[in-house]
């Protein structure tokens, strides 16, 4: 069996028109050495970080999920009254409430859509196309826009040195739309949660379990605490298994895969799935040395960087891999149809 002989559906979704969009303004390994006790070595050798884009005060996730989709739409030619569906993932809404997907919809002009936002950090963007994939499967929609946007810099610490330097802002959209005949785009996906893991990596203030209030801001609450040496381990051995999986369930090989695209989390997270996977570097998309952790957005950020690289073609076999806090983890399997 391979990917085209998945139990049928009515229809198959496939990702129809990427876009992305990074803040201009830039956060080196040389602006960190002046924030905290840190080093451009230590932070290329542990984490592949060079550069981080961030946002300008004022500026938020919806800002940044709007570009991304605009750009999105543009390569697709359609206009933004013809969504039906907006799914924002994030984990820095622009609000509590309302849901960030309202802000983009109105920005956009999305007249006519609905929408919601969706909460799994780091595999939000996963969650979120499958989300998307099944409202379009199921015959109930065919345009469905999916966004990864995230401003980890206003739930950062900069006086943390072991969490500061990982992460930076961005988003990305795709456009899901039924496939045409011979198409098979979206195949196969493997999710799982492991609440065991919820405060190995998480906001605690700012909910209803911790209100804001000025204890909790006193408590340095609101901003990400994180077991990075566990976080680590799990991300490596999780990412590996449900990706194994879901290739082995698809008598698939590492083989077969034509372009890997895994969560930018940390060069060595990467590599080291890689590794066990068998998959070869080459077929690995890396760009964290650009961007760092963008949270919902490193997945669709990191497929611009493989078409402009020429690594990512029509007709492609796709895997993507994620890890993110919850714990979440999520693997999918596609076909490239752009
Ligand atoms: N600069 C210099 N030294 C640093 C540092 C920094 N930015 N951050 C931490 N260190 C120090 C630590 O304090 C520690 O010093 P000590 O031995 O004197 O206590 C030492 O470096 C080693 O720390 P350790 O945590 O063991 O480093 P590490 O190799 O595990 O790297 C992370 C730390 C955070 C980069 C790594 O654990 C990681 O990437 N974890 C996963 C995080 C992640 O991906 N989260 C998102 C998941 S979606």
């Amino acid at each position: 069996m391979s990917i085209e002989n998945r139990p049928r559906v009515a229809v198959r979704a496939k990702i129809s028109s990427l876009g992305t969009y990074v803040p201009p303004r830039l956060l080196t390994n040389a602006d960190l050495e002046k924030m905290v006790d840190t080093n451009d070595e230590w932070i290329i050798e542990r984490t592949g970080i060079r550069t981080r884009h961030l946002v300008d005060k004022g500026v938020a996730s919806s800002d940044l999920a709007v570009a991304a989709a605009k750009a999105c739409l543009e390569k697709r030619g359609i206009a933004p009254t013809e969504i039906e569906v907006i799914i924002v993932a994030t984990v820095t809404p622009d609000m509590m409430f309302p849901a960030t997907a309202c802000l983009v919809q109105e920005k956009l002009g999305a007249v006519g859509a609905w929408g919601f936002d969706l909460s799994a950090a780091c595999s939000g963007f996963l969650y979120a196309l499958q989300v998307g994939a099944k409202l379009v499967e199921s015959g109930a929609h065919s345009k469905v826009l999916v966004i990864g946007a995230d401003v980890m810099s206003s739930i950062l610490d900069y006086t943390d040195r072991s969490t500061c330097i990982l992460f930076g802002d961005g988003a990305g959209a795709v456009l899901l739309e039924p496939c045409e005949e011979g198409e098979t785009g979206l195949a196969d996906f493997i999710h799982e949660i492991d609440g065991s893991g919820a405060c190995s990596l998480y906001m605690p203030g700012g909910g209803s379990l911790n209100p804001t209030s000025a204890e909790t801001v006193a408590k340095n609450m609101h901003v990400v605490h994180q077991a990075g040496g566990a976080v680590f381990k799990v991300a490596v051995r999780k990412m590996a298994e449900l990706s194994e999986t879901l290739l082995r369930r698809n008598q698939l090989t590492a083989a077969d895969v034509d372009c890997f695209i895994p969560h930018q989390a940390n060069k060595r997270i990467i590599l080291a799935t890689a590794e066990r996977l068998g998959m070869p570097e080459e077929r690995v998309i890396i760009n964290i040395d650009r961007y760092g952790n963008t949270t919902a957005a490193t997945i669709p950020l990191a497929m611009e960087t493989a078409v402009e690289e020429g690594r990512l073609k029509k007709g492609d076999t796709v895997l993507l891999a994620s890890f993110g806090g919850g714990f979440t983890v999520g693997a999918t399997l596609l076909r490239w149809e752009i």
